[in-house]
């Protein structure tokens, strides 16, 4: 089955051609983060329009790539959300249309389900695993049964991580997206300089808590004479932190649900430096991170998830399915 994925939650236009759920023919990702970069962050209504333009050309460049036509694609498969809603209907709206035109099965995907699924393409791994999502939007502890089946343990109650290094990297007067340039430069700074902690939820152990982090990074910046020292200080302190937090909590919740096997998805699980740690704190755990290409947003995650969840449950109704901003595991 040749299934199209789109994705547009926030500011990459992606479309991908996947055979079978795990074959990925092509997988082609439009960035705007030039078109953000000036902002200091995403611009909604730049982001919706940037899609509009590029969703086309994208779609025709994936099918290229792959060596098929549209008309040889037997599944649309697209992010239905979470994200930002009006770049949201670009996609969810492509999706239905070609769907419509071609008398296809389309299906409407959950981006943070597809996240933890780029970790698990192509392979098999014994269930239950413990499912990791590191973010922009998300950071989520899941008890993963199946494909489809999830209990959520623990999620962020206020910032998500990979929201933490972007507001850091922003008091630190460091492009978007943060997340890359804070990894950059704490490779020279001091992670001990500052005893920065993530935060704890009381009668939650596997929730998370970054606005805590967040504003003692900002207090530690005011009260410094701001040097270039300070500044590698404060982000190898803060990356320290947000690291040292999840990798405590992972460990501790695969302990207490038996898990073996660990997955790993989200923008923050890009990090070298995170999957080193990793590595090196649970070297008697099976842990599974996605290839490089499908860490960050991307529509071969969504049109492999997309095969399953035909398989599973069958198309979505074209006129019922909506877009939705606020969506979790
Ligand atoms: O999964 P993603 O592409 O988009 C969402 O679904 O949110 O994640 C983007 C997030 C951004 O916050 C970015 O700063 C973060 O992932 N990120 C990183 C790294 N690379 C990307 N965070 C920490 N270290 C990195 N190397
Ligand atoms: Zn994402």
């Amino acid at each position: 089955m040749l299934v199209l994925g789109l994705e547009s939650t926030c500011d990459e236009t992606a479309a991908a051609v996947v055979r079978d759920g795990k074959k990925i023919l092509s997988n082609i990702v439009s960035s705007q983060i030039d078109l953000h970069l000036q902002y200091g962050g995403v611009v909604p209504e730049l982001a919706c329009r940037r899609h509009v333009d590029i969703m086309i050309p994208v779609i025709e460049e994936a099918c290229r790539k792959a060596g098929v036509t549209i008309q040889d694609i037997d599944l649309f498969a697209v992010s239905k959300g979470p994200g930002l809603i009006g770049a949201l209907l670009i996609g969810v709206n492509a999706a239905k249309t070609l769907a419509y035109a071609l008398g296809k099965p389309f299906v409407g995907i959950n981006h943070v389900e597809a996240h933890l699924y780029a970790a698990m393409m192509g392979k098999e791994i014994p269930m239950p695993a413990l499912g990791v999502i590191l973010s922009g939007g998300h950071t989520t502890l899941a008890l993963v049964r199946a494909i489809g089946q999830y209990e959520r343990i623990g999620h962020t109650v206020d910032d998500a991580i990979g929201e933490a290094f972007d507001k850091t990297a922003k008091i630190l007067s460091l492009p978007y997206p943060g997340g890359p340039e804070i990894e950059k430069l704490a490779k020279k700074g001091d992670p001990h300089r500052y005893p920065f902690k993530g935060g704890n939820v009381k009668g939650h152990p596997f929730n998370f808590s970054f606005s805590g982090l967040k504003t003692a990074v900002l207090y530690a910046f005011q009260k410094e004479v701001f040097t270039e020292q300070v500044k590698a200080d404060i982000a190898a302190s803060f990356q320290r932190a947000a690291f040292e937090d999840v990798m405590g909590k992972v460990e501790r919740a695969a302990s207490h649900y038996e898990c073996q096997h660990i997955l790993f998805g989200g923008g923050v699980t890009n990090s070298r430096t995170l999957r080193e740690w990793l590595q090196a704190r649970l070297p008697y755990r099976e842990l599974h991170f996605p290839s490089f290409e499908l860490t960050l947003d991307n529509a071969a995650m969504i049109a492999g998830l997309g095969y399953h969840r035909y398989r599973l449950q069958g198309k979505s109704d074209p006129f019922d399915l909506e877009a939705t901003a606020v969506l979790d595991l």
